[in-house]
Order: structure tokens, then C-alpha cells, then sequence
């Protein structure tokens, strides 16, 4: 279900547009649509999340209806439909890594960011929340960072305020 609690007009930039030719022409003519998922990630990308206007967008680019849009974007956890932090930190939280402190590791998140899973700190830069396995079972507890799904593995309290320190610090140098 589509639940929005925001819009975000959006332009895509002419370099946003020439990856979407470029994604589009790698399939058979008349079938654009199967561009569809490379093209979401595209604007997830530049946007840090999927707004409806963005999605009207991608439909009108692609040719298609705007509900087969929010279909595979309300389907896909991997996109966003309200804002997040710039650092999206997502844990697993499946049996495996539970057993070796995944929860213990969420909550530590919510105490140092000050935030609850699913909200945005207060300086903008983080969100968590906690998803399915990782794929990384013998190595919990895992966590990975989007946008750009760097995982991190068998994490303790320390070395997760490290991780948040650094990317506080990487935030500060890149403004
Ligand atoms: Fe955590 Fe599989 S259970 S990565």
C-alpha cells in the first residue's frame, strides 16, 4: 500500500536522464519497462528516497502507468517512500544474528542516534531500522550502510560507535 506523509518535486538532471537511456537501451524495444528497477535505484540514488512525484516521473519516462511504479516500489524494502538520514544503517535481525546480540545492537543504535527505527536524527544524517538476513549468518551481528551497501560484520557496541564517529566525521568533511 502506497502510505505517503510527503512529496518531493523532483528534476531529473540531464546526467540522471542519460543513465536512464543508457539502462533502458539495454533491453529489447517496447519493453522499457523492465528498466524499471535499475532506474528506481538511479533516483533513489540521487534523491535518498522515492517520492510520488519522482515516481509519476519514472512512469511518464518509461511510458507507463504510475501504479506500476508504486507497485514495485512499495513491494522492494530496498526503496525508501519517505526521507531518510544520508546514512540509512540497516541490521539484521534474523535468528542467527539475534542469537550473537543483533538486538542488543539496535538498541544501542537508538540510544546513541537518539532516534527509533524508521525516524531521522535530528542533524539529518541517520536512520536504522532492522531487516531480514544479510546473508552473512556466520559473521553476525550484521549491519550494512546504504546507499551504498557497505556491510559491516560481527559488530560489538565499540566498534558500532566507531563506525558511527567515522561516518560522522566523512559526513563533515564531504559538506
Ligand atoms: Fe543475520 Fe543471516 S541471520 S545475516
Amino acid at each position: 500500500m502506497l502510505s505517503v506523509k510527503e512529496n518531493m518535486i523532483v528534476d531529473f538532471s540531464p546526467e540522471l536522464l542519460s543513465k536512464f537511456g543508457e539502462i533502458v537501451s539495454r533491453y529489447p524495444e517496447g519493453r522499457q519497462k523492465s528498466a524499471l528497477l535499475p532506474v528506481l535505484h538511479e533516483v533513489q540514488a540521487v534523491f535518498g528516497w522515492l517520492s510520488v512525484d519522482a515516481m509519476d516521473k519514472v512512469a511518464a519516462y518509461l511510458g507507463i502507468q504510475s501504479i506500476e511504479v508504486y507497485e514495485v516500489a512499495t513491494f522492494y524494502t530496498m526503496f525508501f517512500l519517505q526521507p531518510q538520514g544520508k546514512y540509512m544503517l540497516e541490521v539484521c535481525r534474523t535468528g542467527p544474528c539475534c542469537l550473537v546480540g543483533a538486538e542488543k545492537i539496535m538498541d544501542h543504535l537508538e540510544n546513541r542516534l537518539g532516534v527509533k527505527e524508521g525516524e531521522v536524527s535530528a542533524d539529518g544524517l541517520f536512520s536504522w531500522r532492522g531487516v531480514e538476513c544479510l546473508a552473512a549468518c556466520g559473521f553476525g551481528p550484521v549491519l550494512q550502510i546504504g546507499p551504498s551497501y557497505t556491510f559491516y560484520e560481527k559488530l560489538t557496541t565499540e566498534s558500532l560507535d566507531e563506525l558511527i564517529g567515522n561516518l560522522r566525521n566523512e559526513a563533515q568533511t564531504k559538506d
